[in-house]
């Protein structure tokens, strides 16, 4: 299997280093503009294979994307991560430009592969990828329930002192401080975790889920990048192993939830052809005005794009 990973930069590199060291891929070519620095951090991780004992393939490339040819799975980070004060929103028109221009160069080089977004704002970058593929919601979609679901889980295995393996979840809605922690879909080793903690500190950790992302820009001064990297890592396992994983990912709503063209975070399975089923959750009264919510502003940023698309056309 041929993974392409295009920027190498925190997200980038660390999610080529994840697919290198589990050997989910043999081939792994990762992308920059930044002359040599593509081929460096591969080179890097390259030369990890000895010590740690892998043999998955890291190349790097600067903006050569033939290089890319025929890749089974594109994981595309291009593009500026936020700083202290900004919102994800905020990036929208740099990294648009950056996403399209990516994605035409993915698409003429690898025209059947699947491709996963991780660029923020995470739902309308999946919208762009779209719009320049014209590739339909199974083959084009978004990295961000399973980094949010990841923060949940492990706030949540600090709280309760378990491991963070026998905590299941699930969210719903935009990458953003909309999204929609779902308690109700929430276990610990098949336990419902409502018996586990009480109302107040369950708030908190939802509360502290949804702002998840700021935590670590105003600690870190960049975003997250090992969670993250990871998360696209996984993502990419479940479609080139055909595991059939439950996720949360970013999707093109076509019906379900009652929402049609709009990009949200929602369970799906994920296999060989990337989605192969979008699960419509039993939402109550309250999930739902939630939900809401959190599409009008992911419509929002969307409508804000094809303004900027036409002003541009
Ligand atoms: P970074 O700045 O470390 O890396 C971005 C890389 O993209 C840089 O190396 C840059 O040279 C490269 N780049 C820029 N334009 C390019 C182009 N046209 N072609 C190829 N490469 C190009 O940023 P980081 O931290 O890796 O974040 C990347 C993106 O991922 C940001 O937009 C960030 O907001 C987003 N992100 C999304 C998450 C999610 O859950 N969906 C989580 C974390 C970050
Ligand atoms: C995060 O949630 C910034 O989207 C990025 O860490």
């Amino acid at each position: 299997m041929k993974v392409t990973v295009v920027g190498a930069g925190n997200v980038g590199a660390t999610c080529a280093d994840v697919l290198a060291t589990r050997e989910i891929a043999n081939e792994i070519v990762l992308v920059d503009i930044k002359e040599g620095f593509a081929e460096g951090k591969a080179l890097d991780i390259w030369q990890k294979a000895p010590v740690i004992g892998y043999d998955s393939r890291t190349v790097g490339v600067t903006g050569d994307y033939s290089r890319t040819a025929d890749s089974d799975v594109v994981v595309i980070t291009s593009g500026l991560p936020r700083k202290p004060g900004m919102s994800r929103d905020d990036l929208i028109s740099t990294n648009a430009g950056i996403v399209k221009s990516v994605t035409e160069q993915v698409v003429k080089y690898s025209p059947n592969a699947i491709i996963i977004i991780v660029s923020n704002p995470l739902d309308v970058m999946t919208y762009q990828a779209h719009l320049t593929s014209g590739l339909s919601r199974t083959k084009v979609f978004g990295m961000a329930g399973i980094l949010d679901t990841a923060r949940y889980r492990a706030f949540l295995a600090e709280a309760l002192n378990v491991s963070p393996k026998d905590i299941q979840a699930v969210l719903m809605g935009g990458h953003g401080d909309t999204m929609v922690p779902l308690p109700r879909y929430t276990t610990v080793g098949g336990i419902p975790v409502t018996e586990l903690i009480g109302k107040e500190e369950l708030d908190a950790i939802v509360h502290r889920t949804a702002v998840g992302g700021g935590e670590l820009v105003k600690l870190m001064g960049t975003s997250a990048w090992y969670a993250p990297g990871a998360a696209a890592a996984q993502m990419v396992e479940a479609i080139v192993r055909d595991q059939r994983r439950v996720f949360p990912v970013c999707v093109k709503l076509e019906g379900e939830y009652g929402m049609d063209g709009v990009y949200l975070g929602a369970p799906v399975i994920l296999g060989k052809n990337g989605i192969e089923k979008v699960i419509e959750l039993q939402l109550n009264d309250d999930e739902k005005a939630l939900l809401e919510t959190s599409r009008g502003h992911v419509q929002e940023v969307m409508d804000a794009l094809d303004k900027m698309n036409q002003a541009n056309a």
